[in-house]
């Protein structure tokens, strides 16, 4: 059957050019993606599966930006149509995450080097985590993707830039003193961790995860198969304990948005220096 549904092509015909340069942002908190779509210049945006996508410009750079609904299967979904439908020629995923490691604070900023399904188990098939068809347990970030995002992270940080966006007010009342970034393990799954006891068990498990969130793993699968770049930013938003619900859910409406929005800029301004 043919569908006369216009299609995200039709809307976006001059800007999807195979080949050029187009980053997809993903966000993880509606909140996020409205800060960064306001960095869009000459924006446009067009609907399709319960998602908005921001067509824009950002420093020049072409770019779409949209919210990853959560879970897995959400963020497998929106990653799949910004690779498939909209072109894109590397990723960006914000968001926040529980702190698993006891190193890791509010505020803190964790760097994805590689990702691990927690929730994934086809034993007695394959070993625990595996991941079916791929044999893979782990999926890796590369290198210079991870040094470009560690540089932006580092400047607003040494330079106070992103306490100077929060305010000491805030910085206060979530206790973020000496905020710090950190490369490594994220581990991700369908659950938001919300007691000290799955805390306990999944650091046993995975001794290496920094920390938690429920969307990072299924992005790095999709970008892996389909052979994208990609760059996971993740703000430790709780301690993936009894308190988390609550710290996340006031996170989320007063710093989440200001972090995604000073890493993007700070993210744009090196690629300038590094084209
Ligand atoms: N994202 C932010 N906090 C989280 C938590 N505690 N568990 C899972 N995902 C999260």
């Amino acid at each position: 059957m043919v569908s006369n549904y216009p299609t995200a092509k039709y809307y976006f015909r001059e800007f999807i050019m195979e080949g050029n340069r187009l980053i997809g942002i993903i966000g993880a908190m509606p909140e996020e993606v409205d800060g960064i779509v306001h960095l869009l210049t000459e924006r446009e945006e067009f609907t399709q599966g319960m998602r908005t996508y921001y067509k824009g410009k950002l420093n020049a750079i072409p770019t779409i930006v949209v919210f990853s609904r959560w879970g897995k299967v959400a963020a497998a979904t929106t990653v799949t149509a910004l690779i498939t439908e909209f072109k894109i020629t590397e990723l960006i995923f914000t968001g926040v995450a529980g702190a698993i490691h006891t190193d890791l604070n509010v505020g803190d900023i964790v760097i994805g080097k590689r990702f691990i399904q927690h929730d994934m188990d086809a034993r007695p098939l394959m070993k625990k985590h595996e991941i079916p068809l791929l044999g893979k347990t782990y999926l890796d970030s590369d290198d210079d993707h991870i040094n470009i995002a560690l540089t932006a992270v580092q400047e607003i940080l040494s330079t106070n830039k992103l306490q100077n966006a929060i305010g000491q007010q805030t910085l206060t009342e979530f206790n973020i003193t000496k905020p710090k970034v950190v490369v490594g393990e994220i581990a991700s799954g369908d659950k938001f961790f919300s007691n000290a006891v799955d805390k306990q068990t999944l650091l046993q498990e995975l001794p290496d995860t920094l920390c938690v969130e429920m969307e990072g793993a299924a992005v790095a699968q999709v970008c892996f198969e389909y052979e994208i770049p990609f760059t996971i930013i993740r703000t430790i938003s709780d301690a993936a304990d009894d308190s988390a619900h609550i710290d996340f859910t006031s996170f989320l409406s007063k710093v989440s948005s200001l972090y995604s929005v000073e890493i993007i800029k700070s993210l744009y301004k090196t690629f300038e220096k590094n084209v």
